[in-house]
């Protein structure tokens, strides 16, 4: 999630030289979704084995079920909580999901209203429930599942990590780290982001120092080797990791997809500057249904806080990026 003040940002944002290789951008970017005002906003996403896509709300505390296949037929999972914003979401086992809940509003996030919940799609009726609420975090948003009951979330504000567990709602800062920090004078106001942990490593962004990062850590969540930087220089949020440790992002206010080798190299796939076509970028997922796993779905902002040539946004949409052209 991007503040506000990345519409101050986005003249500054729009001169950084983003070290791209340009040659493969225009992956054809199909949408799947549509809000229907401006100023609203898809957050997060988790896709599931039977196709259909977990899609989650900042401007309203909502949890869109959609199927690709049949958006027509889209469910909207209320959260009856005293939270106004859903943000990450992670399955911890199958068809349970926990998710980050708090109050994000255009003055940015309040302190003391973030929460833990759950949501439980093994009935017919879907169940949410909250597990736990921590009073200490600013602003949780990125969410991780360790073991199915341990999760691990980021806390923007703070610079650094929570861990929780989803059993008992006991929480404890898991760790923190100059790299996941907003460095001092920054003009963006969100650190660490998006986290992921895959094949031993966490990942992370960081949005205000522009940068992809992973630790290894074990299964039991010990870590185990040093901070690493992969790459650096774009805007970022939320993102896919592939088996091979490949990063798929969207690049939020630049408006782009690229992919991030392990060795660093980024490449564009979709979209350009200066059109919303994945305008404000907020997370991407890999589909894992059938057919699907070279299609990124990827949320968006619509661009609304860092609106094209200063004036140009649209309400926030759920869109498939088709990236078959591009995938061995
Ligand atoms: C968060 O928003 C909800 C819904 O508007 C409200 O009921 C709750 O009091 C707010 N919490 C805080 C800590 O501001
Ligand atoms: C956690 O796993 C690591 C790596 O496998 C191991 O070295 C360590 O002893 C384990 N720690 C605990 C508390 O089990
Ligand atoms: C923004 O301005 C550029 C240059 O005038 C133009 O090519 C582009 O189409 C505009 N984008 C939008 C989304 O209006
Ligand atoms: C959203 O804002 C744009 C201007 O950036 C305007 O052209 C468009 O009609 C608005 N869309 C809606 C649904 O209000």
């Amino acid at each position: 999630m991007l503040q506000h003040i990345v519409t101050i940002l986005s003249a500054a944002v729009a001169a950084i030289a983003v070290p791209t290789d340009q040659s493969v951008s225009g992956a054809p970017i199909k949408t799947i979704v549509q809000l229907q005002q401006n100023g609203t906003q898809f957050e997060n996403l988790v896709t599931r084995t039977d196709g259909t896509i977990l899609a989650t709300r900042i401007d309203v505390p909502e949890i869109w079920w959609i199927d690709p296949a049949d958006p027509t037929h889209t469910r909207v999972i209320n959260i009856e909580g005293d939270v106004a914003s859903v943000l990450g979401i992670a399955e911890t086992s199958p068809n349970v999901y926990a998710f980050n809940a708090g109050n994000v509003t255009s003055q940015g996030a309040v302190d003391g209203s973030f929460q833990i919940w759950g949501l439980d799609l093994t009935h017919e009726k879907p169940q949410t429930y909250p597990i736990a609420r921590i009073d200490r975090a600013s602003f949780l948003n990125g969410i991780a599942t360790l073991d199915p009951k341990t999760v691990i979330v980021t806390d923007t504000n703070l610079g650094l990590l929570w861990k929780v567990d989803i059993s008992t709602g006991h929480y404890e800062i898991f760790l923190q780290d100059p790299s996941m920090a907003i460095p001092e004078g920054s003009s963006i106001p969100a650190g660490i982001n998006g986290v992921h942990i895959h094949n031993g490593y966490l990942y992370f962004t960081n949005t205000a120092q522009m940068s992809l990062n992973k630790f290894p850590i074990a299964k039991n969540g010990t870590i185990t080797g040093s901070m690493q930087r992969i790459a650096e220089g774009f805007m970022c949020d939320d993102f896919d990791v592939q088996p091979d440790g490949t990063v798929y992002l969207p690049t939020a206010a630049q408006n782009t997809v690229i992919r991030v080798s392990i060795d660093g190299r980024v490449q564009q796939l979709a979209g350009t500057a200066d059109s919303l076509a994945v305008g404000g970028g907020t997370a991407a997922q890999f589909g894992r249904g059938p057919h699907q796993k070279k299609t990124l779905f990827v949320t968006t902002s619509g661009d609304r806080f860092s609106p094209i040539n200063g004036t140009t946004m649209e309400p926030g949409k759920l869109v498939a990026v088709d990236l078959s052209a591009v995938i061995p």
